[in-house]
């Protein structure tokens, strides 16, 4: 009997279509634990963007225009000045000078829709406003038609240097920067291409592996020395340390046939980091695997 592959992710068994059936959340919520819950103003604003950014996702509009409250900044300049002075000590130089020529600073938030039309540029990508973490295939199919998604609220004042879940600070600190860098939009690209095109929810685990232990929480050896580009480490104040000397972490070189069988769980501090060479060597390796996997894209 031809039965289909069991995949594992996060530990558990999943059903393969569960990779390739898009499904969606219309509604805005907060998680059980989230430190907003009970603070209504917060809530308020957090419903005001979801419906706003949500709304101009769905037309293909670019991010909408903010006017970032008092509280907003003040989370911003919190937060970014810490954030930069470990990211000039352990982050890629490519990430580096990405963010001085997208002028990130750390007195005011950065209006998406500016850095977007700077990305495009650069690198033919643009910033298309998410309303918060979206499903995979429409994320996918996003990255797939050159558009990063990206969050425009900010996480909790009573515990900035904490976010359960990717904020403005996350997408526009990790994300943005390298989307400067030719060889890393065409490789972004090529994972969206390949992942919304696939019918096979294998293929759309390894790619998603692929993207979790590069672009995530990817390393990448630099003159010699390791550094940080994956933007779920730049955003955390925890995981640059650890990734890069924490003794309870494995750092490994990037070979694609380990990634793409390597489970994660997201929700913890990660264990296994990979070094990549190279954006160019990433891209060339995902080119690879797309080719070998039989997947057409165009
Ligand atoms: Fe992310």
């Amino acid at each position: 009997m031809n039965r289909p592959p069991t995949l594992v992710e996060y530990g558990i068994a999943i059903d393969p279509d569960s990779m390739v059936t898009p499904h969606d959340t219309a509604g805005f919520e907060l998680e059980a634990d989230h430190p907003g819950l009970g603070d209504a103003g917060y809530i308020a604003r957090r419903k005001f963007l979801f419906d706003i950014t949500r709304t101009a996702r769905l037309a293909k509009e670019p991010p909408p225009l903010i006017e970032y409250t008092d509280e907003e900044t003040r989370i911003w300049r919190e937060v970014t000045p810490k954030l930069d002075e470990l990211h000039a000590k352990h982050a890629s130089e490519i990430y580096l000078k990405a963010k001085r020529e997208l002028a990130i600073g750390e007195r005011e938030i950065p209006q998406l829709r500016t850095l977007s039309e700077r990305l495009t540029r650069e690198t033919a990508m643009h910033l298309a406003p998410a309303e918060g973490a979206l499903p995979y295939r429409t994320f996918y199919e996003s990255i797939a038609g050159r558009g990063f998604p990206v969050t425009q609220f900010l996480r909790h004042g009573s515990h900035p240097e904490f976010t359960p879940e990717p904020d403005m600070i996350h997408d526009c600190l990790g994300h943005v920067p390298p989307l400067m860098n030719r060889d890393y939009a065409e490789l972004l690209t090529l994972i969206g291409k390949a992942a919304a095109t696939t019918p096979n929810g294998e293929h759309v685990l390894m790619l998603k592996r692929f993207s979790w232990f590069s672009i995530e929480f990817g390393l990448i050896q630099e003159r010699g020395e390791v550094k940080v580009f994956g933007a779920g480490i730049l955003s955390s104040f925890g995981e640059i340390p650890h990734s890069l000397f924490s003794p309870s972490a494995t750092r490994r070189p990037f070979v694609t046939d380990n990634v793409i069988r390597q489970d994660y769980d997201p929700s913890h501090m990660q264990v296994d980091f990979f070094i990549a060479p190279s954006f160019a060597f990433l891209r060339s390796e995902l080119q690879g695997l797309v080719k070998r996997l039989g997947i057409a894209v165009s």
